[in-house]
């Protein structure tokens, strides 16, 4: 059977926001203040160091300084605090990341802990977690946030409808879910979050009109878990080395109504709305102290 849903391409979503994100840095520069989002890398691995070149760039074309710190192997936890609170400090900086993972002999969740909220870009500090749930202005999760600005780009309705989340992870499925039930136009949804306590999860994913598959379980969603017509945003991926293995099985396609493709779905829109955070921190950062 052919493939009849339309794509959803994240690349044009992403676009989108870094032209937004270049005008803005492009009014800071003007006032005097040069947007800066550090990165601290730890550890040799290549294809952490690659998505720190990726950023580096992205933050270069955009305008912003990026002043990086990169930790031995070894360098022990108090070394990655010590280089944490050198950029808190800084009031030249204004967003500041830990590239993901770090070593096994580090704490990447006490790290996260340690970077001022105001300047976590990811959005995952505990702190914005909880302004997310309360609705408090804030960085927010890239990936949750890249999700809602897909949908809207592509003009699906989500408010009043029917969203089913597969997966509760920090990272993606919890904080998704207290997006898209908040009270905003491109939002406003009935949310539902299954998990592996719901076995028969099929039985909720199947009247889904909006699904999102958050699992890093590669083929989890089936045809048969998709209500007919319904669009289809696969967040969910594992890697086998280089090689990605999606939540969302292809055949899906032939079921859905809209669904993100295998490659350049919600990745990019993740990228964008780092740059987003980073513009946003800067931002607050000159009017609580003017230039
Ligand atoms: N595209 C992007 O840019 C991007 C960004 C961030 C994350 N991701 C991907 O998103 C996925 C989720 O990330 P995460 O950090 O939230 O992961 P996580 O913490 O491991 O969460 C996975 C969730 O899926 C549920 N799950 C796993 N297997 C299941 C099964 N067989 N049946 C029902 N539910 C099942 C788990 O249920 P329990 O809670 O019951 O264990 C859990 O809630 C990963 O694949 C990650 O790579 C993608």
């Amino acid at each position: 059977m052919p493939a009849t849903a339309r794509l959803l391409p994240g690349a044009p979503v992403a676009e989108a926001v870094l032209a937004e994100t270049a005008a803005a840095v492009s009014a800071l520069r003007e006032r005097g203040v040069t947007p800066s989002l550090a990165t601290i890398l730890v550890g040799d691995d290549d294809a952490s160091a690659g998505y720190i070149r990726i950023k580096q760039r992205q933050a270069a074309d955009l305008g912003f300084t990026s002043p990086h710190e990169h930790l031995p192997a070894n360098a022990s936890q108090a070394d990655l605090e010590r280089a944490i609170d050198r950029f808190n400090t800084d009031p030249a900086v204004h967003g500041l990341l830990v590239q993901y993972p770090v070593p096994a002999h580090l704490d990447y969740d006490a790290a996260l802990q340690r970077i001022d909220p105001d300047k976590d870009v990811d959005g995952m500090h505990p702190l914005n977690m909880g302004r997310l749930a309360v609705g408090l202005p804030g960085p927010l999760p890239c990936t949750p946030a890249g999700i809602e600005a897909l949908l809207a780009y592509h003009q699906i309705p989500v408010a009043g409808r029917e969203v089913v989340i597969l997966g509760r992870g920090a990272t993606l499925g919890r904080p998704l879910a207290l997006l898209l039930a908040q009270k905003r136009p491109t939002a406003n949804a009935a949310v539902t979050v299954v998990h592996t306590g719901v076995p028969d999860w099929p039985r909720y994913t199947r009247r889904a009109e909006i699904l999102v598959a958050a699992a890093g379980v590669p083929g989890i969603i089936q045809p048969e878990h998709v209500r007919p017509g319904a669009v289809v945003i696969g967040a969910g991926v594992r890697y086998a080395g280089r090689r990605l293995l999606p939540d969302v099985d292809e055949a899906c396609a032939e079921v859905a109504g809209a669904i993100t493709p295998r490659v350049g779905g919600v990745g990019p829109t993740t990228v964008a709305m780092l740059f987003r955070n980073a513009v946003r921190a800067a931002q607050r950062a000159s009017v609580a102290a003017p230039a």
